[in-house]
């Protein structure tokens, strides 16, 4: 069992729900944002970090064992503001667990790493990255930088390219990229829990019909979804009947907007 499981990105949308659903899944919870947090009840601890900011990084990552980063800016945004939460941020956190000691990463990738590709086109780990924006760029990075750790250092990674992890899908495309909160739990729990998982890059969808994603090579985790996007379709459809914005790639606005955050 893990002794003290560090989350970044604590006070965000899947962190809450991650600190929530991941209580007694490691003696401690070390929660951390670099937003102002709920205090720490049993079991937990809170400190605010910016992630950019190195010093403190190692800081917050002595002591802890595994590690299920989310903390980013999870939007497109100005390239300053990615460079120093998604690329900074994850480098610094590599750069401590490395020094700590942690065994595992469980990193919050993006689905955008491959939003160029069309939709209809099936993918797994081995697709070719295509990524739809400067956010997924920045995704890019977090994931090379993984596999570089774990090539030379041993430092286990499972790069989760989330889907779209909301209470309910809310458009066509999420019919296809939903990942349902309680999945989303359920995974990282596997994913922090399986004996050994090395470098692994998989996506995080629910049990969705029209699927884009396979994860037929990380069947070892014995992960079921249970979920579907399916009960949210004809109620989609009323409200949305044509194909919208983006909709040729599996990214969608994401890949089709060319203007840049301040143009
Ligand atoms: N929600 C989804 O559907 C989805 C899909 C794909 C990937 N992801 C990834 O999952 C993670 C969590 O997503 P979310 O939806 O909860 O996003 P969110 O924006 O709600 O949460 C991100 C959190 O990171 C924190 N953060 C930002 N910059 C920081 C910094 N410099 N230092 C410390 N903390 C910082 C923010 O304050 C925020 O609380 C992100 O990495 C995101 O890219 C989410």
């Amino acid at each position: 069992m893990t002794t003290r499981l560090l989350v970044t990105g604590a006070g965000g949308a899947l962190g809450r729900n991650a600190r929530q659903g991941l209580k007694g899944c490691a003696k401690v919870l070390r929660l951390s944002d670099i937003t102002d947090l709920a205090p720490a009840e049993e079991g937990e601890e809170v400190v605010r970090c910016d992630l950019a900011d190195r010093q403190a990084v190692d800081d917050l990552v002595r002591d802890c064992d595994a590690i299920l980063h989310l903390g980013a800016i999870a939007v497109e945004a100005d390239f300053d503001a990615l460079l120093q939460a998604n690329i900074v941020g994850t480098y610094n956190l590599y750069e401590a667990a490395r020094k700590a000691g942690v065994r595992r990463i469980v990193f919050a990738s993006t689905n955008h790493v491959t939003g160029f590709h069309r939709i209809g086109e099936m993918l797994d780990h081995t697709s070719p990255r295509r990524p739809d924006s400067l956010y997924g760029v920045s995704k890019c990075f977090g994931e090379d930088l993984a596999r570089l750790y774990f090539d030379k250092y041993g430092l286990e990674t499972a790069c989760l390219r989330i889907g779209s992890c909301f209470p309910e899908p809310k458009n066509q495309r999420m019919l296809s990229t939903w990942l349902s909160p309680r999945d989303f739990l359920s995974l990282v729990r596997r994913l922090l829990e399986a004996p050994a998982i090395g470098y692994l890059v998989l996506y995080g969808a629910s049990e969705n019909r029209d699927a884009w994603w396979s994860n037929a090579h990380a069947d070892f985790l014995g992960w079921q979804p249970i979920d579907s996007s399916e009960p949210f379709r004809e109620a989609i459809e009323r409200r949305e009947p044509g194909p919208a914005e983006g909709s040729a790639y599996q990214g969608g606005r994401l890949a089709t907007v060319k203007a840049r955050p301040g143009d």
